[in-house]
């Protein structure tokens, strides 16, 4: 288990989206969940996205994944990166528990790096809420205010921006952590040999919310309520403000339905930008294998990454993976298992089971691959 050494309500109010924290001995005794010989053999895969930033004079370049060759970097200035190490490395969950005081729709993923001496990827800016936690080694750290900064070099093309002066300087060492908001700049340059733990948080821009609900009403092949006019403008080439205010009201009328925006949030924010490892089993489950192995002392365990949504005031439905499952006919207290255990334990399993319902919606997760018995 990992314990975070903070206070979170604090922590949530005073610097969450707002200011970047340095967090001293965040996790005391600090072991890190994977080698790098395991990042490495992630790395080699073509379904997981990886890449090799090499540091060469005031410049950084990437080299794609899938990396089998680690020779052509040499012995320094070399960042590998492999993004959602969540999704295919199981023994991380425990890491990932310890950030579930921000909401699971929030969370993005896990990317894992591995440097060596001098290695980094340049100085950048994100558009999400990132804590970097340090594992073994120890990396050089310099944050900047947030403001707007020119890309480097006058590059438009370039994700990297100019040298920036830092608000914040300092040295990560093994369970340091630094939390750095949407918008403030920030680069690392690695002193010894280091593995290190970026966890992004993710929220909706405008354009991503109106095209899950563009995507939701031709789905359902719903808003199809058009515009009446109550006068026309005098002049033929006018849309008046009065139909421009109205044709709003239209639009407003239709995102006040929270049949309909809560449909779009459950389902938008319950996606995943990254690949699932899919566990589908060879022969699908019936109810009468699932009694069998929870008579055998089966857990039911929940994929890497998979994201499991209930929305406030809607309590017929769960969101999965962009999918919805009906749960009216559930107790609440099957909801809240379902929606929040990462493991549903043989003994909450069984007990699960004795309804129906409860068991028909493991089973059909089971299937999908979404769950998979442990
Ligand atoms: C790094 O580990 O150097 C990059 C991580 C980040 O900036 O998010
Ligand atoms: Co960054």
């Amino acid at each position: 288990m990992y314990k975070l050494n903070i206070n979170t309500d604090e922590f949530l109010s005073k610097h969450w989206q707002q200011s970047p924290l340095v967090i001293k001995g965040a996790f005391s005794d600090f072991v890190d969940p994977i080698s790098a010989d395991e990042l490495a053999g992630l790395a080699c895969e073509e379904e997981i996205s990886s890449r090799v930033i090499v540091t060469q004079e005031n410049d950084w370049k990437t080299v794609q994944g899938p990396i089998d060759d680690y020779n052509q970097f040499g012995e320094s200035h070399w960042q590998l990166l492999v993004q959602a190490v969540n999704h295919w490395f199981p023994d991380v969950a425990p890491l990932i528990q310890a950030f579930r005081f921000i909401p699971d729709w929030r969370f993005d993923d896990l990317m894992v790096s591995f440097a060596t001496a001098g290695g980094g990827v340049g100085p950048h800016i994100d558009n999400y809420d990132v804590f970097l936690l340090q594992g073994e080694g120890s990396r050089h750290w310099k944050v900047g205010e947030k403001k707007q900064y020119q890309p480097r070099g006058g590059d438009e093309n370039t994700a990297l921006i100019d040298d920036f002066d830092p608000i914040i300087d300092v040295i990560l060492e093994a369970g340091d952590m630094l939390y750095i908001p949407p918008g403030f700049p920030h680069c690392a340059n690695t002193l010894t040999t280091a593995l290190s733990y970026s966890f992004g948080f993710r929220a909706p821009s405008q354009q991503e919310l109106f095209s899950g609900i563009a995507d939701h009403l031709i789905d359902s092949n719903t808003g199809l309520k058009r515009f009446i006019s109550t006068t026309e403008p005098t002049s033929p080439s006018h849309i008046s403000i009065e139909q421009q205010q109205d044709m709003l009201t239209l639009l407003n009328e239709l995102l006040q339905k929270p049949k309909h925006y809560q449909t779009v949030l459950g389902q938008l924010l319950s996606q995943n930008r990254f690949e699932l490892d899919l566990c589908e089993p060879d022969n699908t489950y019936t109810q009468d294998d699932l009694l069998q192995s929870l008579s055998e002392g089966a857990e039911i365990h929940r994929i890497g990454g998979l994201k499991v949504i209930s929305v406030e005031g809607d309590n017929k439905r769960i969101f999965i993976n962009g999918e919805v499952f009906d749960s009216q006919d559930l107790e609440s207290s099957a909801v809240n298992t379902i929606t929040n255990a990462f493991i549903i334990d043989n003994i909450l399993a069984s007990q699960l089971c004795k309804s129906n319902h409860t068991c028909n919606l493991l089973i059909s997760l089971l299937n999908k691959g979404y769950y998979y018995l442990g």
